[in-house]
């Protein structure tokens, strides 16, 4: 097989030494598998490289990423010292963070977050359900109140106007929304094949009498928000007379919000919009055992042979960097989710992927409320998988 090439992107804080525990693992599982893959690391977008080159990245740095066949990123995001007159982020160098440009740069037009609470997770919810949550927040990653257009007028006087353009194409909804169906499919699918099922209802006719195995829930302000919650709303009806068999809910985001707190469990696959998903995220991250285990993709599912990228959906922690103590995990289980991705047409990398998973998991669960190290789990981890 030709070789599977990853760009290594460790960025700021506690990046670096998660990346560290993900390579240690790659490298146990392509000695064992004889996997082709091989990894290039990039000291940029980090918050050193623009210390040093006033920029987070170089020029060309999508130039240099293109031709991988995936990113690893560790994580971005650490603003440097409050006095530093250069603060990263803030300076006017930096447009979009550099994780946005690469969205953008490489079409990654999904972002997926899954939100299961695993055995041995932290389970921040007292009610005894919340081992039951499972569900998959689809963040459109493309557009909407991502697309940084508009602009500061009279700017620094006592009559300025900020103004921010959301902007939603029915093209980028469609696509996301019939990504949201296909995956709850496929969730319903592995499910049966686990021996586990769920049952929803849908909000259409058959509400009380028939249940379906997966749901996709959209979620919008429409409100309030008219113009894209009622196109949202459209091509959800549209796309969804294709899937009879997945049950349909509607939730707008400040209603996903108390529900995602009060019976997360009910729902399945969730679809949002660029900053409503970064939100529910956020939340959704925490109901299923904290940062610590939150892994993220930024997927790019169109054959255009551009790179996805995989993050865990915690920032740089900048508090604990350095000292050995960040949680590895979260990085390991984006990992395990990279190989699976890169494993689509290839089923030994698929594995592997799936091994890597099923091992944090089994890690999560026997060492449950411990305080590790950050060295310490990756260690055990390589351990398990080198048998
Ligand atoms: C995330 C982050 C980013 C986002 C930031 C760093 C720009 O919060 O990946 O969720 O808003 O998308
Ligand atoms: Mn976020």
């Amino acid at each position: 097989a030709e070789t599977t090439r990853i760009a290594v992107t460790p960025g700021d804080g506690v990046g670096p030494e998660v990346v560290e525990e993900a390579l240690r693992c790659l490298e146990v599982l392509r000695t064992k598998h004889n996997l082709a893959l091989e990894w290039t690391r990039f000291p940029w977008p980090s918050h050193t490289w623009h210390q040093k080159h006033g920029e987070s990245m170089p020029d060309d740095a999508l130039d240099q990423l293109r031709h991988y066949d995936a990113i690893l990123l560790g994580a971005l995001g650490d603003p440097g010292p409050l006095d530093d007159p250069d603060r990263y982020l803030l300076s006017d160098s930096v447009s979009l963070a550099p994780l946005l440009e690469m969205r953008k740069g490489f079409d990654q037009w999904v972002c997926e977050r899954p939100a299961r609470l695993l055995p041995g997770a932290r389970q921040y919810l007292a009610d005894e359900r919340a081992k039951d949550i499972d569900m998959l927040v689809i963040r459109e990653n493309s557009e909407g109140e991502y697309v940084s257009q508009g602009g500061r007028l009279r700017k620094g006087t006592e009559d300025e106007v900020a103004t921010q353009m959301e902007v939603f194409t029915r093209r980028a909804t469609d696509r996301i929304i019939r990504y949201g169906f296909e995956q709850a499919r496929a969730r319903a699918a592995e499910r049966v094949k686990e021996g586990r099922t769920r049952s929803f209802r849908s909000l259409d006719g058959n509400r009380d009498t028939q249940a379906f195995e997966s749901q996709v829930c959209l979620v919008t302000k429409r409100n309030a928000l008219r113009y894209w919650g009622d196109m949202y709303t459209e091509a959800f009806e549209e796309i969804r007379k294709e899937y009879a068999d997945v049950a349909i809910h509607h939730e707008l985001v400040d209603a996903a919000c108390m529900k995602f707190v009060q019976n997360p469990w009910a729902f399945d696959v969730v679809v949002a919009s660029n900053l409503q998903g970064d939100i529910l995220t956020d939340l959704a991250a925490v109901l299923s055992g904290g940062m610590g285990v939150a892994p993220s993709c930024n997927l790019n599912p169109s054959d255009t042979g551009m790179p996805s990228m995989f993050e865990p959906t915690h920032g740089s922690a900048p508090d604990i960097a350095g000292q050995g103590l960040a949680d590895p995990t979260a990085m390991l289980f984006t990992t395990a989710r990279m190989l699976q991705w890169l494993g689509r047409k290839d089923p030994v990398m698929a594995a592997a992927g799936k091994e890597l998973f099923s091992t944090v998991a089994a890690d999560l669960k026997e060492n449950a409320g411990k305080q590790r190290r950050t060295r310490e789990i990756g260690e055990a981890i390589c351990q398990q998988i080198a048998g």
